[in-house]
């Protein structure tokens, strides 16, 4: 229960944060401060709130009033007030850890919080609290909704923290961790009867067959079910009404979930321990046998006829005498729900029909009644035994006889021993309970079959989950108890290695000086107490005592007092005083236990002869549970052999003869070892279940039933150990952050200074002891509460900041009030004496004449803008006048402009006509150009033909006179008249070349004119190209003369139309002066009538004034005379009375 967080002091702190949580990453959601929170917190600071013992209610709230050595005075919070020990107060966590997520987060790790911060979570209905390692789950005795699709799907691959603490967060840790890690996962859930252990068994299951079948394969949802059905099975045979629980489980049980490569669910497996087989043959009035005794009174006739039972638990002996009914329980609707199960788990009719025969055989044994006669035994109704043994498929006679007087063997014989009537019940008990054992081992091994997972090749591991009952202390604890709180010792050990196994790593890797402390043997004394076999512990000691001759109760007692009972205050074992048991000492407290009976119940001797009766027996199933008992007698009957023969048997591990399973304790010994080594090899997970009240009522806690529960659970143990270690850690940054308020002048902000230094350099001068914190390589730990103190000293520091600020805050205000009324009495002081200067002025008549000619002022000021605006009315009229005469002419040259443009654009006109001839007689020379063009092709054509025809000629002249040479050899006649020929052909050929020479002449001549025409037309098409370059150049001028002249136009058309509306303007404002002006007129004309009444009133008046001070000078003359006689009157006076003296003197110096 170590706290593996670091916020111990941050569960306000406003950020979520990942801190390593044994092993795993840890997200701690952030909290909400509100105001609320606030105000409770400073209700909280006030006074030192503290838990005081109280017998009735466990703890109760109060606050110390004064504190002495051993004592201190307290206030209860309800009133009254008590002087305590100091050891029965513990302190009270501040507001902002109430409900609180995880328990380990606590400051003050002590009973009353851990109780406090449950109750104050299970009112708001937030069942499930993390308390470190473990899952603390509060039964809600209600539906709760938050077991839905929903809410799984919202657990689904979420780390712990992130979402509230839930059983759902449990499992999706074990399934992700068996994912990741590839290691067997467990689920360790215990708790008190009622306490809701089966419930959140249920509810892993559920949750692990949603999220580990995804694929809709019909095999999968087939298994799926299976093993969700498995429970109503074993819930019909193995749970029975208590006392305590409605459904009570009276076995423990181990599922194993087997998973395939893929993470889904492959097959499942169930192992159990412990089954009470008592309640076979008794129980209270208020509680029952188990359910399927009632169920089956239920069934349909048909399967009642066969079983040949009737409708009445009145009928049947062993379960008569029990309550009949459960509240809300209906059991024939849970009889056909059994036989859905039954049915999906593939039993055929006749298997359900067995399981079914060994029960009613067990109702019908009950009624079996013994009789005394003579001191033995006979049976008075035989008619039962037939039922019984037909049931069983046994002679009824055989059976008699064996139950009465059983065959032993002595020696190599057999011999008859008669029974006394109560040993006979005693074996007809015995029976009941071996057959429902036997038929409840059956049904598990069967269900296992049809769950089985062990096929499956391509296995990754499985998630087991453990429901047993949890730690039990009775008035009287008997061998049952011993068991079961022998089991519970070994889990916590269990947990506590693996807690501290993790939280030393976790100190190793930090590098802190810690000794090794082996905290998982603190129980190990108590643990070998019991299942030691040298020095002889209680089970072998029970052991040796049970296969003894004369082995008897007390001489076990005697015997265990013997080894165990050491004279050591440490000691675990304890005689009691009164000789009938000892007292063990378990980590969850002091148990005593009675030994009474422990022989017989570890012994559970059986009639051997009847078992061997029943391994012969024609159902195959009864010889089937007893088959280990035939070979005891020989082979007179052929085995019953069937699938389950030695997997039923090993698996029931109740295999007789020399074995190590021959008693009680050691089968659940070897059980137990078993279970703890597939345990070890698993990844576990710790869930504790807790009963809130003893009445199944929802919403209510009964502090002390909760505090001992948390006591035998190991919650409060793992708090105890926790204390040892270092339980807080915060990481640096953390710490620095959080405390460096308490020493703020030590480090420099600016410097840097690494964590460890400055954590150091923090914890140094807060002047902590040395051996209440280490610092490691990433974190500062610290022992329980130490963080408490400095939260303390913190939460001390910060209220006088926040006091300073307040002061400095307040001053502020005070000073700004104190500035803005000073400023407002000044105010009001000078208003007040305008006030009264105006109501004494408001009747002097010089101040009424201001204020009459006051408004006279504004008037004149009337006219002297008028006249200025006249002014510039003449000003811009003139203006006005010279801009006309400026536009006139500006439209004279216009129009000047326009003429000449249209001379120029006449010229243009003509200049093109020009063009135009210049271009058509340039056509006609070109035309003429081509003619004289063709002539010359024509003339040169005739040329070649002349030329041809001449090359022709003188070819056919060059033959002949080839021939004529040929011919002059031959005749010199010829040659004469050929030289003749020759002659005028020389002539005619010149004159052909005369001919060529003048055509040529003529061609020459042809070709010079060509080119002076060519040369005239270049220059014509230059002179034409010049002179529209002039033409466009003027035109071009023209133009933007032009459009100078249209911009100026527009510009003095703008200028006019600005003009005309700023005269409109002046002349419509000239019209309102000259307006305003006659009504200034008229006012003034009234003002002036005023003034001269004024005027002449004001003459009256200064007439009067001048009346009233010729008066007053009157009368000042006359006061001035008067005065003046007066004075003249007294200075006579004064003379005649220093006169009078000076007489008076001389008379009384006469009388002298
Ligand atoms: N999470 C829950 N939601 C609603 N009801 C619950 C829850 N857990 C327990 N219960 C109620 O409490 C009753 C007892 O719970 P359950 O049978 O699981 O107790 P148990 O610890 O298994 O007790 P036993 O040791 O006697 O078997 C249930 O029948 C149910 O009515
Ligand atoms: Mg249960």
């Amino acid at each position: 229960m170590i706290s593996t967080s670091s916020s111990t002091s941050s569960p306000s702190s406003g950020v979520g944060s990942f801190i390593h949580s044994y092993g795993s990453k840890k997200f701690i959601r952030p909290k909400s401060d509100d105001v609320l929170d606030a105000v409770a917190q400073a209700r909280f600071n006030e006074k030192k709130w503290v838990w005081i013992e109280d017998d009735n209610e466990g703890y109760v709230r109060g606050h110390v009033v004064k504190e002495e050595e051993d004592t201190v005075e307290v206030e209860y919070e309800n009133g009254g007030t008590a002087i305590v020990r100091v050891c029965t107060i513990k302190p009270m966590n501040p507001p902002k850890f109430d409900m609180v997520d995880d328990m380990a987060e606590l400051t003050h790790l002590n009973e009353p919080s851990v109780i406090h911060n449950l109750t104050v979570r299970y009112k708001t209905n937030r069942v499930y609290t993390y308390s470190g390692l473990f899952l603390v789950a509060v039964n809600p005795y209600r539906k709760l909704p938050i077991y839905s699709e929903e809410y799984i799907q919202s657990y689904k691959g979420k780390r712990r923290g992130e979402m509230p603490p839930h059983i759902y967060a449990v499992a999706d840790q074990a399934y992700h961790d068996m994912v990741q890690d590839k290691e067997n996962q467990s689920i360790l859930i215990t708790g008190e009867s009622g306490a809701g252990k089966t419930e959140n068994t249920k509810i892993v299951i559920q949750y692990l067959t949603a999220v580990a079948t995804t694929t809709n394969k019909p095999t999968t949802n087939i298994l799926q079910t299976q093993i969700l059905q498995a429970n109503p099975i074993l819930e019909s045979f193995g749970n029975a009404q208590t006392i305590r629980n409605n459904n009570s489980s009276r076995f423990g049980k181990f599922i194993r979930i087997e998973f395939n490569n893929r993470a889904q669910i492959c097959g499942a497996n169930i192992e159990w321990y412990l089954l009470e087989k008592s309640r076979v043959h008794q129980q209270t009035s208020k509680e029952r046998n188990y359910h399927i005794f009632y169920q089956l009174l239920e069934a349909d006739e048909e399967t009642k006829k066969q079983l040949l039972l009737t409708d009445q638990a009145q009928d049947y002996n062993f379960i008569k005498h029990s309550n009949k009914r459960i509240e809300g329980v209906d059991d024939a609707e849970e009889y056909r729900n059994l036989c859905k199960s039954l049915e999906i788990m593939g039993l055929v009719e006749k298997e359900k029909i067995d399981l079914f025969r060994i029960v009613a055989s067990i109702l019908h044994l009950g009624n079996i009644s013994v009789t005394d006669y003579r001191d033995r035994a006979d049976i008075r109704d035989f008619s039962v035994v037939e039922r019984v043994c037909h049931l069983l498929g046994i002679s009824a006679e055989d059976f008699k006889k064996s139950l009465l007087a059983p065959r032993i063997k002595a020696g190599r014989d057999w011999v008859t021993q008669a029974k006394s009537p109560t040993q006979v019940v005693a074996s007809l008990d015995a029976l009941a309970k071996t057959l429902y054992e036997r038929n409840f081992a059956f049904l598990v091994e069967r269900v296992n079959k049809a769950i089985d997972g062990q096929k499956s090749k391509d296995k990754l591991g499985f998630i087991g989950v453990l429901d047993i009952a949890g730690f039990e202390i009775f008035e009287s604890n008997s061998f049952e108890q011993l068991c079961i709180n022998y089991t519970n010792e070994k889990l916590q050990q269990f947990f506590n290695q693996n807690m501290f196994e993790l939280e030393q790593e976790e100190y190793q890797k930090e590098k802190i000086a810690w000794n090794y402390i082996d905290f998982g043997n603190d129980l190990q004394p108590t643990i070998d107490l019991i299942e030691k076999t040298n020095p002889v512990g209680i089970l072998s000691c029970l052991e040796e005592e049970c296969v003894a001759p004369r082995g008897s109760d007390g001489r076990f007692l005697e015997k265990l007092n013997k080894f165990c009972d050491k004279d050591n205050p440490e000691a675990k074992y304890k005689s009691t005083r009164f000789g009938d048991g000892f007292i063990l000492r378990h980590y969850a407290g002091d148990v005593e236990y009675s030994v009474d009976g422990w022989i017989e119940k570890n012994k559970d001797p059986l009639n051997e002869d009847i078992t061997r009766l029943l391994a012969r027996s024609s159902q195959k199933h009864v010889a089937l549970l007893f088959e280990d008992y035939l070979t005891d007698d020989g082979p007179s009957v052929a085995p019953v052999k069937s699938d389950y023969t030695s997997s039923f048997a090993s698996m029931l591990k109740l295999k007789k003869g020399s074995g190590s399973f021959r008693t009680v304790g050691q089968r659940h010994k070897q059980q137990l070892l078993a279970l703890m080594n597939t345990l070890h090899m698993t990844h576990p997970h710790f869930v504790r279940c807790i009963l809130p009240n003893n009445r199944k009522h929802a919403g209510e806690i009964q502090t002390k039933l909760v505090l001992d529960q948390l006591r035998c659970n190991g919650v409060l143990e793992g708090i105890r150990i926790c204390r040892k270690g270092f339980p807080n850690r915060l990481s640096f940054d953390e710490f620095r952050k959080r405390y460096q308020v308490l020493c703020p002048y030590l480090l420099d902000r600016e410097a840097f200074i690494d964590g460890r230094t400055a954590c150091q350099m923090l914890v140094n001068q807060m002047q902590l002891d040395g051996d209440k914190y280490q610092i490691g390589t990433t974190k500062v730990f610290f022992k329980a509460t130490v963080l408490a103190d400095l939260e303390e000293l913190r939460d001390g520091k910060l209220s006088v900041c926040i006091t300073k600020f307040q002061a400095y805050c307040r001053g502020g205000i005070a000073r700004q009030y104190q500035t803005r009324f000073s400023r407002q009495t000044d105010a009001i002081r000078v208003m007040q004496r305008n006030a009264r200067i105006y109501v004494s002025l408001r009747e002097w008549p010089w101040w009424k004449i201001y204020a009459k000619l006051k408004p006279l002022n504004a008037a004149y000021r009337v006219d002297s803008k008028m006249r200025e605006k006249e002014q510039k009315i003449i000003v811009l009229e003139t203006q006005l006048k010279e801009q006309q005469a400026s536009l006139g002419e500006a439209v004279m040259r216009n129009q000047e402009l326009e003429g000449e443009h249209q001379d120029f654009k006449e010229l243009i006109i003509a200049e093109q006509t020009m063009l135009r001839e210049l271009e058509e007689s340039k056509e006609d020379l070109l035309s003429k150009f081509t003619a004289a063009e063709e002539r010359v092709e024509e003339l040169e054509v005739e040329l070649k033909e002349k030329t041809g025809q001449y090359e022709q000629a003188k070819r056919v002249q060059d033959e002949e006179i080839d021939q004529l040479h040929t011919q002059v050899d031959t005749s010199k006649l010829v040659n004469d008249r050929l030289n003749g020929d020759l002659e005028r052909k020389k002539e005619e050929n010149m004159q052909i070349k005369d001919q060529l020479k003048q055509i040529n002449d003529e061609k020459e001549q042809l070709q010079l004119q060509l080119t002076d025409l060519k040369n005239e037309n270049i220059a014509a098409l230059e002179k034409n190209t010049e002179h529209q370059k002039l033409l466009q150049e003027q035109n071009t001028v023209q133009k933007e003369k032009i459009t100078t002249l249209e911009t100026e136009k527009s510009q003095l058309a703008e200028h006019i139309s600005v003009q005309e509306i700023e005269l409109y303007n002046l002349k419509s404002s000239l019209e309102n002066e000259k307006n305003l002006k006659e009504e200034k007129d008229t006012k003034c004309a009234m003002l002036e009538s005023e003034l001269n009444s004024s005027r002449s009133a004001l003459k009256t008046e200064a007439e009067q004034k001048q009346d009233w001070e010729s008066k007053y000078n009157d009368l000042k003359a006359d006061w001035e005379e008067l005065t003046a006689l007066v004075r003249a009157e007294s200075d006579q006076a004064k003379a005649r009375m220093f006169k009078f003296d000076q007489v008076l003197s001389g008379l009384k110096f006469f009388q002298k």
